[in-house]
């Protein structure tokens, strides 16, 4: 009989009764590739009668529980899978496995956005890997590549799409001119993709929480949420989608990695992390990302450009991600169970799953962070009102490329006036938008939107 790894799977949820279902459809293959078998000894559930997607029939009962302490308690429970969802009872969980040396799965997002710090000192301390590929981009492996494929690598950038509901619903109001944000939203939840409450989808916020997860492993230290800038797509328009439409753009809801380089030229300067709309070039490669799916485009000093696509969401791209982890976990454990202690603790040591360091370790001021824009006015339609915009903006240092203004006027009569603007600061943009604002020749609402040219 070969060697057996005992999980404790916290969760019953979507993505607790994939891990469930995989694990057993998928026994035969995993036995085969790790030389060992994974095996569910404690299920915790809120509701243990509650039929579960995508299983025939609940665990049985003697593994259900609804105390996770259970899992701590019961020896031969080896690795803790967390996918309970909330903060404090995931965080109460994960502290008493580490404190009792058990390996932690994870795919608590948010969680980690928030407690990051604290779990990987932890876990360090006990010497105890904690993983979580399931946290970020659901089936796309980006956290084992950032860790393991790229580890020879500093990372100049990330660009992802890493909110599938927030794309589906750009994706919509691009595919369907003059469908408003309302109605694809609704659309957007109709078709099961958006949360009941799509907060943290459309503010930013899912994305925040990944973005800062694959900042804090590219970078070596983990970054605060409040060094993080962070827009929503709550409103964008379809007028927005059309204008960006007409200049070669499509507007996507990116998030932006970046590390500096240092005065001397070498990797390590500050970073920058934001999550807003942005308008990428209709040419690149992720202009194309659609509907619900995930994509992020990393940027090694060695390996060049690279590109991941996938589901980033959903019971069974997330399981996937999932069993991954469990997969490393259960090798990671091998060695000791095998009588080579010396050795599994060697393991052990190379797999914290974020192994912090100083090679970087400040974020820009958000105030410092440069982007090209996208400014869209509605201005009355009288000699001067341009050179008046232009001469706030020139004041402040930011240079205009293009200026569209249609000949058609919306339902007040104002002219549409939209710029796209050289790079400039937030600092900059946010001091000239204050002067247009007050112009008694400009009213309310405009837009103003980030513009990504990736590096050109
Ligand atoms: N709600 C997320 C999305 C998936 O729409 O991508 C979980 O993070």
């Amino acid at each position: 009989m070969s060697l057996q790894i005992g999980i404790g799977l916290a969760g019953l949820g979507t993505v607790g009764a994939g891990v469930y279902k995989h694990l057993a459809q998928n026994r035969a293959l995993l036995v085969e590739r790790l030389g060992l078998e994974l095996v569910v000894r404690r299920v915790v559930a809120r509701d243990l009668t509650k039929p579960r997607a995508g299983l025939a029939a609940l665990p049985p009962a003697s593994i259900l529980t609804k105390d996770w302490r259970v899992l701590i308690d019961d020896p031969a429970v080896e690795i803790v899978v967390e996918l309970l969802g909330g903060i404090d009872t995931p965080l109460a969980l994960i502290r008493a496995a580490i404190a009792a040396g058990k390996t932690v799965v994870t795919g608590n997002k948010a969680l980690l956005a928030e407690h990051g710090q604290e779990i990987f000192a932890l876990a360090s301390a006990q010497r105890v890997p904690v993983f979580f590929e399931a946290s970020t981009a659901g089936g796309i492996p980006i956290i084992k590549s950032i860790r393991e494929a790229f580890i020879a690598n500093h990372i100049v950038s990330i660009h992802g799409i890493i909110n599938g509901t927030s794309n589906y619903i750009l994706s919509r109001m691009t595919a369907e001119p003059g469908l408003d944000f309302a109605d694809a939203l609704a659309a957007a939840q109709a078709a099961g993709y958006a949360e009941a409450d799509p907060t943290l989808d459309i503010n930013g916020w899912d994305a925040a929480h990944k973005a800062i997860i694959l900042a804090s492993l590219a970078y070596g230290f983990w970054v605060p949420a409040d060094r993080v800038f962070v827009e929503g797509i709550e409103k964008i328009s379809a007028t927005d989608i059309h204008f960006a439409g007409e200049l070669g753009y499509r507007i996507k809801l990116l998030a932006i990695i970046k590390a500096a380089a240092t005065e001397t030229g070498q990797a390590g300067g500050p970073i920058e992390v934001r999550v807003h709309p942005t308008l990428i070039p209709k040419t690149h490669v992720l202009a194309s990302v659609s509907g619900v799916f995930n994509a992020v485009a990393v940027r090694g000093d060695v390996v060049g450009e690279t590109l991941f696509y996938g589901r980033g969401a959903g019971q069974d791209p997330t399981s996937s991600a999932v069993l991954s982890d469990l997969a490393e976990a259960a090798f990671a454990l091998r060695p000791a169970n095998e009588q080579a202690p010396d050795a599994g603790a060697d393991l052990r040591r190379r797999c914290y799953g974020f192994t912090p360091h100083g090679l970087y370790g400040a974020c820009l001021p958000l105030e410092e962070i440069v982007s090209r824009y996208y400014l869209r006015l509605a201005v009355d339609d009288r000699p001067g009102v341009l050179a008046q915009v232009a001469g706030a903006l020139g004041a402040h240092g930011i240079g205009i490329s293009s200026v569209v203004q249609p000949e058609t006027h919306d339902a007040a009569g104002r002219a549409q006036l939209v710029l796209m603007l050289d790079r400039a600061t937030h600092r900059q943009v946010n001091a000239a938008l204050a002067e247009i604002a007050a112009l008694a020749c400009v009213h309310p609402p405009g837009a103003l939107l980030r513009v990504e040219t990736f590096g050109s």
